[in-house]
C-alpha cells in the first residue's frame, strides 16, 4: 500500500503523549502545541502559540482577502489517557501501522482529522494556487476536559477569529466508505460529589449499624438518579427539550446502524436504555445520566472490615437541544441534596460544561457540506445523523462568534476512541486532504440564506 503524502509528519505528531488530564504529561502536552505550530507555519500559514491556564491554544491564519469568505478549522491536539496500557496491542504513543490502520492513541480522536485539514490547506499552497476562502486554523489543548479556557479566549480575540463558518471534523462515519454529515450533537454537564460520613475510617464491626456508611449512602443515592424505565428521575430535568423530528426518527431507521451492529461494536450482551425510544435516538437525541467513576473503601486485595468516611462519584449528563447545562447542574444539586439523609455531609463540585448543538442540514452552509461529502465519495448521497458525543466549544461558537459549525466527521464507529487500540485508517488520511479541499472550495461559492 502506497502511503499518503506528509504520512511521517504525522507520525510525528501521534508520538506526542498529549494527554490533557493529568498533569504528568504538560510537558508533552507543551510540546507538541510547539511542533503543530511549527507545522502550520511549515504548511504556509502564520502560526502563533497563546499561553492559558490550561494548556496552550495554537491559531494558524492564511493571508485575508477581504473578498474571500473565511472558514475556521477547528481541533485539538490533545488525547484521552491510554490507560488501561495492558490492554493495548503495541505502545499507544508508539504509531504502528498493520492491516491498513494506524494504532495509537489520538489516531483518529483527533490528530488524524485535524491534521488531514492542516494538509488539505498545505497541498492548495504546495500547487501553487491560491486558497479559494480564507482558513484560520483552531487548535487546542483541552477538548478532553472540557474546554474550560477556549471561550474566554474566543471572547477575547472576536476579530482574529471573526469567520463565516466553523469546520470540525472530530465526529463519525455511520460505516466506512459512508458520507457523514452530523448535524447535532449532544452537550455535557460534568459533576463530582463528595460523602462524608464519621471523621475517619471505622471498625465495620464494632460501629458498623449505628454509623452510616458513606458508600452505600452514595449506592442508594445513585441509584435514585434513573426510574425503572430508564428515564432520569430529577425533577424538571426534560422541561424544553426540543422534541425529534419526524424526518429524522425516519431517516435514522435506515441509516444503516442498527442494533445488531451496536451489539456488536459494543459487545454489550444487551442493549438497555430510556422506554420508548430506539437505541440511535437514544444515543443521539435523548439526555443521559452516567456515573463515570466511583470511590471509597478498600480496594486492595482481599478483605478489610472498614466503615469507610469517605466516598465519592463522577458524573456527567449529556445533554440535548433545550437543555442549559447549569440549570441541569442545579436540578441534580437539588434532587442529591433532597435525598441526602442528616448521617452524611455531601459536598458537590461542578465540572466543565457545554451546550447540545443543531444546525439545519438543509441550510446553505449544510448544502455546502453535503456537495463537498458528494464530490469526495462520488455516487453516493451523505447520509444526515446527530451524534452523542460533545465537542463543548462548539455551542459557543454560535454563542460569541455568531456562526454555524459543519461536523464532517472521519472516525470509523470501530476506531476505539478513548479506548485500547485506537486505530485510523491510512487511507482516511488522504480522503481527509481531499475533502478540506473540496469543503474549501464549496464554501467559496456565496449562497443564498
Ligand atoms: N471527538 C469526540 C466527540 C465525538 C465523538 C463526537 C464521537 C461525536 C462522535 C471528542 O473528542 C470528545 O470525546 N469529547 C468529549 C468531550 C468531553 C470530555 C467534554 C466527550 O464527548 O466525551
Ligand atoms: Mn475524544
Amino acid at each position: 500500500m502506497s502511503l499518503p503524502p506528509f504520512f511521517d509528519d504525522y507520525l510525528h505528531f501521534l508520538r506526542f503523549a498529549s494527554v490533557s488530564t493529568d498533569d504528568r504529561y504538560r510537558e508533552h502536552v507543551h510540546a507538541c502545541a510547539a511542533w503543530l505550530s511549527g507545522y502550520l507555519q511549515k504548511a504556509g500559514l502564520k502560526s502563533e502559540i497563546h499561553a492559558t491556564p490550561g494548556h496552550p491554544i495554537v491559531t494558524a491564519h492564511s493571508p485575508r482577502h477581504p473578498a474571500k469568505p473565511t472558514v475556521l478549522i477547528y481541533g485539538h491536539y490533545d488525547v484521552q489517557p491510554a490507560d488501561p496500557l495492558d490492554l493495548w496491542l503495541h505502545p499507544p504513543f508508539e504509531p504502528h501501522v498493520e492491516n491498513g490502520k494506524i494504532y495509537a492513541r489520538g489516531s483518529t480522536d483527533n490528530k488524524g482529522q485535524i491534521f488531514s485539514h492542516i494538509c488539505g490547506v498545505r497541498q492548495l499552497f504546495e500547487s501553487g494556487g491560491q486558497l479559494p476562502v480564507n482558513v484560520v486554523f483552531l487548535v487546542e489543548g483541552e477538548e478532553e476536559v472540557g474546554s474550560d479556557h477556549l471561550a474566554p479566549f474566543l471572547e477575547a480575540h472576536r476579530e482574529q477569529l471573526q469567520c463565516d463558518v466553523v469546520v470540525i471534523s472530530d465526529t463519525g462515519m455511520i460505516a466506512p466508505g459512508v458520507p457523514t454529515f452530523t448535524y447535532g450533537l449532544r452537550g455535557i454537564a460534568a459533576m463530582e460529589i463528595f460523602l462524608q460520613g464519621p471523621s475517619k475510617d471505622l471498625h465495620s464491626g464494632i460501629f458498623g449499624g449505628a454509623v452510616a456508611n458513606p458508600l452505600t449512602e452514595l449506592c442508594r443515592l445513585a441509584a435514585t438518579l434513573h426510574g425503572p424505565d430508564g428515564k432520569i428521575a430529577v425533577e424538571g430535568f426534560y422541561d424544553g427539550i426540543l422534541p425529534l423530528q419526524d424526518w429524522e426518527r425516519g431517516a435514522w431507521k435506515t441509516c444503516g446502524m442498527d442494533d445488531a451492529e451496536l451489539k456488536r461494536i459494543t459487545g454489550a450482551p444487551e442493549l438497555q436504555g430510556e422506554a420508548g425510544y430506539t437505541s440511535l435516538e437514544r444515543t443521539w437525541a435523548r439526555p443521559t445520566c452516567e456515573l463515570n467513576g466511583l470511590t471509597g473503601g478498600y480496594q486492595g486485595q482481599g478483605t478489610k472490615t472498614v466503615l469507610p468516611s469517605q466516598a465519592s462519584a463522577k458524573l456527567t449528563f449529556r445533554l440535548v437541544p433545550g437543555q442549559e447545562p447549569a440549570r441541569i447542574l442545579d436540578l441534580v444539586e437539588t434532587h442529591l441534596r433532597g435525598r441526602c439523609p442528616p448521617s452524611i455531609t455531601l459536598r458537590v463540585e461542578r465540572g466543565h460544561s457545554g451546550g447540545a448543538y443543531y444546525v439545519d442540514p438543509h441550510g446553505p452552509y449544510g448544502q455546502a457540506a453535503q456537495d463537498a461529502l458528494r464530490a469526495v465519495f462520488p455516487g453516493k448521497e451523505p447520509v444526515l445523523i446527530r451524534e452523542g458525543g460533545s465537542i463543548p466549544i462548539v455551542a459557543d461558537f454560535k454563542k460569541i462568534l455568531g456562526v454555524d459549525t459543519l461536523l464532517l466527521g472521519l472516525a470509523l464507529p470501530d476506531a476505539g476512541i478513548h479506548s485500547s487500540n485506537e486505530c485510523f485508517p491510512v487511507e482516511h488520511l488522504e480522503l481527509g486532504m481531499r475533502l478540506n479541499r473540496a469543503l474549501l472550495g464549496a464554501l467559496a461559492v456565496p449562497r443564498n440564506g
